[in-house]
């Protein structure tokens, strides 16, 4: 087998600290998705947006990459063919647990990103509704996180790397928010074998050929280290 696609949720951060969006008191059962997590709620309210993001920034700052970051970067080190990591996190953990290469569908909180000029900065600490585009000067700048009702990113690139996947692995997502949750029609429809990694059996992810329960820094670096002992 030469090339694992993997697909990465909110689960894999979970045991670091950070908060889900859909398990019991996840971040959807604090807040209205509508306000913080749509074009509309920006317009509406860019403070209270900034706000949402600066305290998830924060606490993503706050936070280490786990065993489960950490294998996935030495399956990438350590696989003979290709390994591409998706995510839908915005969060860090996997740049910072060592993973070379991540393709972050749904944006990152550490960039900024001009609504004017297109450009990206990365950002450390605050943003706010008055804070200025480094590059044009104006003040049309937001979190670079892609919002409900917006295009996800790297889609052609996605769709490319799914057709020739010969192994689909999504690990702590819910298959709830599509396009990511039709990821896995996608790679077993190109041949992959689909394989589900989740602390829990059910939601939307009975289109694997496999799963795995249990809590991903436990079930990560054991798969990993079954794969790599297939090499
Ligand atoms: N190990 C493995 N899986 C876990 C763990 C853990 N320790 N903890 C929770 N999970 C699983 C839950 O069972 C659930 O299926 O992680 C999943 C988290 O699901 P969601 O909260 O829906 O997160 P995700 O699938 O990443 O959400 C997708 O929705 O709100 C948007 O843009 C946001 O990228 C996000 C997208």
């Amino acid at each position: 087998m030469r090339k694992i696609v993997l697909l990465t949720g909110a689960g894999i951060s979970a045991e670091s600290g950070l908060g889900t969006f859909r398990d019991v008191g996840g971040i959807w059962s604090q807040y209205d998705l509508e306000d913080v997590a749509t074009p509309r709620g920006f317009v509406r309210n860019p403070t209270l947006v900034h706000d949402f993001y600066n305290a998830r920034r924060a606490n993503a700052m706050a936070a280490s990459p786990n065993a489960a970051h950490a294998a996935l970067a030495r399956l990438e080190a350590e696989w003979p063919g290709d390994v591409v990591l998706i995510t839908q996190n915005i969060d860090d953990l996997h740049e910072r647990a060592g993973q070379r290469t991540v393709i972050h569908m749904h944006g990152e909180l550490m960039q900024g990103l001009c609504v004017l000029c297109g450009a990206r900065w990365p950002v450390a600490g605050e943003m706010s509704a008055a804070g200025r585009c480094p590059a044009c000067d104006c003040v049309a700048t937001r979190p670079d996180v892609v919002w409900f009702g917006e295009m996800p990113y790297h889609m052609e690139e996605i769709d490319r790397h799914l057709r020739d996947a010969e192994l689909f692995a999504a690990i702590g997502t819910s298959g709830q928010v599509y396009p990511a949750a039709g990821f896995v029609m996608l790679a077993a429809a190109a041949g992959a074998r689909t394989i589900n990694i989740n602390l829990e059996g059910a939601d939307g992810n009975d289109a694997f050929e496999e799963s795995l329960i249990g809590p991903a820094t436990r079930i990560v670096p054991a798969w990993v280290d079954h794969l790599l002992a297939t090499v």
